[in-house]
């Protein structure tokens, strides 16, 4: 009797792309990344933080360069792009947070927000598909409030909710070029970005009455959705989300 075999998780021979992978989920994704096999390149606008990460990695023995490059900037994606062999993966964790009252928000707040959040990742997602002749899978590091509302988070909320909206639209376009585009939607993880919720006693409150398991997330727990998502092990998995939100969404 011939018994079914579990999906490789293994990523060797893949070449990845992390932007936002100098710190916090983004390098949480990058080594996870990097530990199942793939040779990976992070990118964020601080060459010194991006080059510090990479070589922390490759002294963990992984293969991991870095590149400066703000991902807003569209030319300097396509120039980098250009340069390189195309990526069987994509991980987006290059992210933006500005939270204030809804009835408050500046333009400006708005636009920046949104350029990294919503413009950057869809032509991220867009330009590396290009380039994905043999398949591949395109993840957005996307948030549980790309589900749901959350307090001072209007801006952050509609970025993060048209996330979900192109993931599924791109899922439905590169199906047939078994090229897979899901989200990951982590809870609140101790990372720079939520420090100052974390030390907010009425938000940190907040977080503890909302997340259902007895503690808030770590980097750590992205990282297995990460691997799962790159890998074979996902194969039929497309056009969603991986909630890693410790049911917050539950209710
Ligand atoms: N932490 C959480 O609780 C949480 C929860 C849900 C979702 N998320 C999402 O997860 C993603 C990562 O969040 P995080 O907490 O890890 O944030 P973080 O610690 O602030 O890291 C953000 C990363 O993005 C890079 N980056 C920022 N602007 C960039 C740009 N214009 N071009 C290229 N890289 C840029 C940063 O490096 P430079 O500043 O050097 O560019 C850094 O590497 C975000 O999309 C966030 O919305 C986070």
């Amino acid at each position: 009797m011939d018994l079914p075999r579990t999906p490789s998780f293994r990523l060797e021979g893949r070449r990845a792309f992390v932007p936002g992978g100098s710190r916090g989920l983004g390098l949480g994704c990058a080594v996870a990344l990097a530990e199942a096999g793939a040779e990976v390149v992070i990118a964020a606008r601080s060459a010194d933080a991006v080059e510090a990460a990479a070589a922390a990695m490759r002294e963990a023995g992984h293969a991991a360069t870095g590149v400066a490059l703000d991902v807003t900037d569209l030319a300097a994606v396509d120039a980098f792009l250009d340069g390189e062999a195309p990526f069987d993966i994509l991980c987006n964790a290059a992210g933006v947070a500005r939270h204030g009252p809804a009835l408050e928000t500046e333009p400006d707040d708005f636009d920046a927000v949104a350029a990294l959040n919503l413009r950057a990742a869809y032509f991220l997602a867009q330009r590396v598909a290009r380039g994905m002749d043999r398949g591949g899978s395109i993840i957005q590091i996307s948030s549980q409030m790309g589900h749901v509302g959350g307090v001072d988070r209007a801006v952050y909320c509609a970025t993060k909710h048209g996330v979900e909206g192109m993931t599924k639209a791109m899922a439905i376009e590169w199906g047939p070029r078994d090229i897979r585009v899901n989200t990951i939607c982590p809870t609140f993880i101790r990372t720079p970005l939520t420090a100052a919720t974390f030390a907010d006693p009425e938000r940190r409150a907040w977080i503890d009455e909302k997340i259902k398991l007895p503690r808030v997330g770590e980097v750590e727990d992205i990282m297995g959705a990460v691997v799962f998502l790159a890998s074979e092990a996902s194969a039929m998995v497309t056009g969603t989300s991986l909630l890693v939100d410790g049911g917050w969404t539950a209710g």
